[in-house]
């Protein structure tokens, strides 16, 4: 390490004191002091090229002049009134562009909160509410949140289940299809959908599909490692919520926003959600987070079943106005899609150089660089994915690892080339120290990650 982070460390120091250890993910001793566009800059003045965007939270990038003003004006007018009880223009005006933008041939509503976790709550309560049955569907190494309804969504690792329960009841887990880490071993031309015949299989022996009130499903497994899925299984899956009366929720909360080169993530498969699940970069940074569905199941639900004092807040609402419309303006969209593709255009270079990279998958700007110990098992590489990160965020890009194995590449979109080279040259030379035995393994102990 040659640059000097002495201020971070002794922030660090006492935020281990003081922080709850169970909210946070550590990965190196980086202190934030400002952002501008992809670029932050920690507290002891050292710059850093984000390829993580606040874990896909800022699509727009840091501090977008546009979103501070936005925030500015608004905080001079007045900084919230809860919408509970009295009406501000700006939640109108934002509910009205997210029904715009969210795909979908009939009418919406839209709820407002504060975080993904909250609104993956409110899916399960009206999911229950408008369907009448209890139960829930979703997927294996699926990340939701941490309020309880999200985190008994969840099953991404154990300690997110430890010692918390019991978790809300009658909500069921299923493997995502994975391509890559196939359960059956398939690959994609004798592949017959066998993990979604599970599911079928669930439905006969234990799950009455009669009580099956929603599957939620994120069109891109985030926190899985940015697994993709056939568009056969999201086809199949939909058509047998159809059949079923089963509600079909797209969990758009770390893809949504133009994050994979399209405004959601379920844009890529030619289906209409019932629901639609959005947060994170929603606002650039502002605490908020909306459940777009169907008019008829909003309307199941009466007050207070699902309402926050401080949800619909009018700052967060103006920056989620200006958020749209810097995406909209800037073609962010576009920039996500084509330069996505560049990216994965330079790591498919890296995969024929170094037998370490297992795959590169991704959409848009969301792209995930699976590492692995042996091409053919497709053992996870953990320690080298945590000591790559660890080393490139010496050299000045912020890279981060989830799936235990996966380099998570979603830099704010707002990112330009110049400055994707620089963090690609410097994850390549990162990749050879490692295959060089250069990064040492005191390492592990500070970059642990998911
Ligand atoms: C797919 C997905 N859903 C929900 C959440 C939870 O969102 P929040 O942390 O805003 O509660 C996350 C957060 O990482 C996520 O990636």
């Amino acid at each position: 390490m040659t640059v000097k982070i002495d201020n971070c460390i002794d922030i660090v120091k006492e935020d281990d004191k003081v922080i709850c250890p169970s909210a946070r993910v550590p990965y190196y001793p980086l202190v934030v002091k400002r952002g501008r566009g992809a670029i932050i800059e920690d507290v002891d003045g050292n710059n850093y090229i984000d390829l993580l965007s606040s874990a896909a939270a800022l699509n727009t990038g840091h501090t977008h002049p546009k979103v501070v003003d936005a925030i500015i004006k608004q905080a001079k007018e007045f900084i919230h009134y809860t919408p509970a009880y009295m009406y501000h223009e700006s939640l109108v005006k934002l509910a009205k562009e997210l029904i715009d933008i969210t795909p979908g041939h009939f009418n919406k509503k839209v709820a407002f909160g504060l975080s993904g976790s909250d609104a993956n709550d409110g899916v399960i309560k009206l999911a229950r509410a408008y369907t009448g049955r209890s139960k829930i569907i979703t997927y294996i190494q699926s990340y939701h949140g941490s309020t309880y309804g999200a985190i008994s969504m969840s099953a991404l690792s154990l300690n997110m289940r430890r010692k918390i329960g019991p978790l809300v009841p009658d909500i069921h887990h299923i493997p995502y299809p994975d391509c890559y880490r196939c359960l059956f071993d398939k690959n994609e031309e004798i592949c017959d959908l066998e993990c979604l015949k599970l599911l079928e299989n669930d439905f006969k022996h234990y799950i009455p599909i009669e009580e099956v009130a929603a599957i939620v499903i994120e069109p891109i497994a985030g926190d899985a490692g940015l697994v993709i899925p056939p568009k056969k299984y999201i086809d199949k899956l939909y058509s047998l919520c159809k059949e079923y009366q089963i509600l079909f929720v797209s969990e758009e909360v770390q893809q949504g926003f133009g994050r994979t080169g399209k405004w959601f993530g379920i844009n890529h498969f030619d289906i209409e959600p019932d629901i639609v699940v959005m947060a994170k970069s929603i606002a650039s940074g502002m605490p908020m987070s909306a459940i777009v569905a169907k008019e008829e199941i909003m309307q199941s639900m009466g007050a207070p079943a699902h309402l926050f004092t401080m949800g619909g807040n009018p700052i967060a609402c103006r920056a989620a106005l200006a958020t749209i419309e810097v995406i909209k303006e800037e073609n962010l969209i576009n920039h996500s899609k084509e330069l996505g593709e560049y990216v994965k255009e330079r790591f498919n270079e890296m995969k024929d150089k170094y037998s370490l990279i297992g795959d590169v998958r991704g959409l848009g700007l969301s792209i995930g660089v699976d590492l692995v110990k042996d091409r053919d098992t497709k053992e996870k590489a953990q320690n080298a994915a945590a000591k790559i990160c660890y080393r490139c965020w010496e050299k000045g890009v912020l890279l981060t690892f989830f799936s235990n194995s996966v380099l998570r590449i979603q830099p704010p979109l707002v990112i330009n080339k110049e400055q994707i080279d620089k963090a690609l040259n410097i994850i390549e030379e990162s990749i050879n120290e490692y295959i060089n035995g250069h990064i040492p393994d005191e390492v592990l102990e500070i970059a642990k990650g998911w």
